[in-house]
Parts: C-alpha cells; structure tokens; sequence
C-alpha cells in the first residue's frame, strides 16, 4: 500500500513539473481533467467514424488478393462471429490503432493549448479578491485607527457606510483633488471620516447635513478625535432647507440623507458642482434608490453616469461633463 501511495505520489509529482513546465498555467490535475475529456471526445469521434450500427469497432479488411497496402482495404464490419484472421487486415487494424492513439495525443495537446488564453495563472481562484486601507502615514494611521472604531463600535442603528464604500468615497474624492465635498447624511460621521482621509492629502474641507442632533454631536467628536475637525462643518437641520447655505464651487456631492429626497438635493446642488465635478448617491439599488433619481441621472445629456457595487449597496457616480 506505501509503496503504491509513494508511486503515486512521485508520479503526480512528476506529472506536475512536467505540467508547468510544458504547460505554466495549467496545474496537473486541471491536465488530467482535460486529458479525460480529450480521450472521451477522441472516442466518441472514433466511434462515430469507425462503428457500425451496434457500436462494435469496425477495421479495414483486406482484398481476396491478400495486398497488404492500406490502398487495397476498404473499411468494413466485422462478420457476425467476429472472426477476422487475415493477417493483413490484423496489421491494419494495428495501423488504425495507432491513428486512433496519436489523434487522441493530438487532440489532447491541442485542446490543453487552445485552452491556454482563457485561463490564466489565477484560474482556479474561488475567494473574492480583498484589499485593505494600510496607512501610508501618521496622520493616516490616526484617522484609520478611529475610522475602525466607529465601525467596530457606532455602525449599529446608524446606518453608516460599509468600509468597502468609504474605501471608494476616499479614492473617488482624492483622485479628483476635491477641495470641497458636500455630504448629505453625516450620522456619526464614518463616510465623513473616510473622505477626510482625502481631503487630507487634496487640503479640502467637508460640509456635511444632519438633522438629528445626537448624531451630529457624536460626528463632532469623532471629527475631533481623528484630528480633522477644522476640515469639517456639520449643518444641523433639515438638509433640504439648510443645503440653501451652499454657495461655493463643489468637487463632490455625497447623497446618502433621506433616499425620496435625492432628487431634490441634485436639483439644488448640480448648479454649484463644477465640470468634472462629481455626485455619487448611496443605496442605489431596486427597492432603495427612488425611480426619479434614477431617471434623472441616465436622461440628462450633462451627466455621465455609471453604477457600482450593484451587488451589495449600490452607489450611482454621476459626472457632470465639461
Ligand atoms: C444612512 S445615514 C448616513 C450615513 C453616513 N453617510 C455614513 O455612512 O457615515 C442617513 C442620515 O441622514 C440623516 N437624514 C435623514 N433625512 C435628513 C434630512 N432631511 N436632512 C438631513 N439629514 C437627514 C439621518 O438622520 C441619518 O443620520
């Protein structure tokens, strides 16, 4: 049994460098399974071209005059009792056996190699890719320590982003060098949290809308404890009154208050929100994001719309054209 186990094992160990190295990017027992499939294809074909009716394999049978040459056989059937000793039709039934092995080789390498281009040296890879904010800096360091404590400790009845959304609100702020974001729904500033991380590095400052006060006040302190609150002014109030304040230019506008109240708050900002300028809107997904929102921002011919994360919690990232 050790013995078998051992032979085995150095035969698929042998059969993996020979894989790789004539094959890099196909792992042996991806090969063994192609090879199967190959065979079987190969048989099938074979059996299609040389069986008769019942599947009986069928060889060449030779003249009366006993020629050997595969030009003096003519395809056949065996007879009933399957009795065949002429030995010219022995050698070429031979013959056609070794047709049949190096079609089957052939087709086995060619179908390995064809299947080259789609896969890929992460063929094969099941788990969903993930990638994590690791802090270039101090000050990095600082506003991630308390960005993970707010969503370690605050995400519970505060409906703040996931991380994965914060993570795309801090690329899409700082890739656009926003100086100036306005956010609609601060909670306990988390989403705020991640675009100071930008905002940081672009030396801009964040308005953000909230209407209930406890929330606004633990936003306050959290701003305070990541060191970014001078960056930062929290308008308390209903936001589609208060959003009337907004005068300057805008990079950035982040919809995530009252979903039915999106459309309002594109209609009041998109005149301050300067070309290139962005607005992304969260929960837009069937049953969340309001139907007129949507409307509105794949009709007008000056936004560039485009949807992410359709999968979980939807976000919409409309850039007003130049
Ligand atoms: C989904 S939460 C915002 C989460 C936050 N953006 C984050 O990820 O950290 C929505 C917030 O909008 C606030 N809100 C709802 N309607 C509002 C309104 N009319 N004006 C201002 N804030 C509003 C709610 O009180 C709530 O705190």
């Amino acid at each position: 049994m050790r013995q078998h186990s051992n032979g085995s094992s150095k035969g698929k160990a042998l059969l993996e460098r020979q894989s790789t190295r004539l094959l890099p990017g196909i792992r042996s027992d991806q090969l063994v399974v192609r090879f199967h499939a190959c065979v079987r294809a190969s048989e099938i074909l074979l059996g299609i071209f040389s069986s008769d009716p019942r599947g009986n394999f069928r060889a060449a049978r030779t003249e009366p005059s006993r020629r050997t040459g595969l030009e003096s056989c003519s395809f056949s059937g065996f007879d009933e009792s399957g009795s065949d000793n002429d030995d010219a039709c022995m050698s070429n039934r031979r013959l056609l056996q070794c047709w049949r092995l190096w079609l089957v080789g052939a087709l086995c390498i060619g179908s390995a190699l064809m299947a080259q281009p789609g896969g890929g040296p992460g063929e094969g890879w099941r788990e969903p890719f993930e990638a994590r904010t690791i802090p270039k800096d101090d000050t990095e360091k600082r506003i991630l320590s308390v960005i993970e404590e707010v969503g370690k400790t605050q995400r519970r009845g505060t409906m703040i982003v996931p991380e994965q959304d914060g993570r795309i609100l801090r690329l899409l702020a700082e890739s656009i060098g926003a100086k100036h974001v306005v956010e609609l729904g601060t909670s306990v500033g988390y989403s705020g949290l991640w675009f100071c991380l930008a905002l940081e590095r672009t030396d801009g400052r964040l308005t953000t809308f909230e209407i209930d006060e406890g929330r606004a006040t633990r936003a306050r302190e959290n701003f305070k404890r990541a060191g970014v609150a001078e960056r930062v002014t929290i308008v308390l109030g209903d936001a589609h009154e208060t959003v009337r304040q907004v005068k300057d230019p805008i990079d950035l506008v982040f919809l995530d208050a009252d979903k039915e109240g999106y459309l309002d708050y594109l209609r009041k900002l998109l005149p301050f929100v300067r070309p290139g300028g962005l607005i992304v809107a969260h929960n837009i997904t069937p049953g969340m994001a309001d139907p007129k929102y949507i409307q509105a921002i794949t009709t007008d011919p000056n936004l560039e719309t485009i949807f992410l994360n359709l999968h979980a919690s939807g976000i919409s990232v409309s850039m007003k054209k130049r």
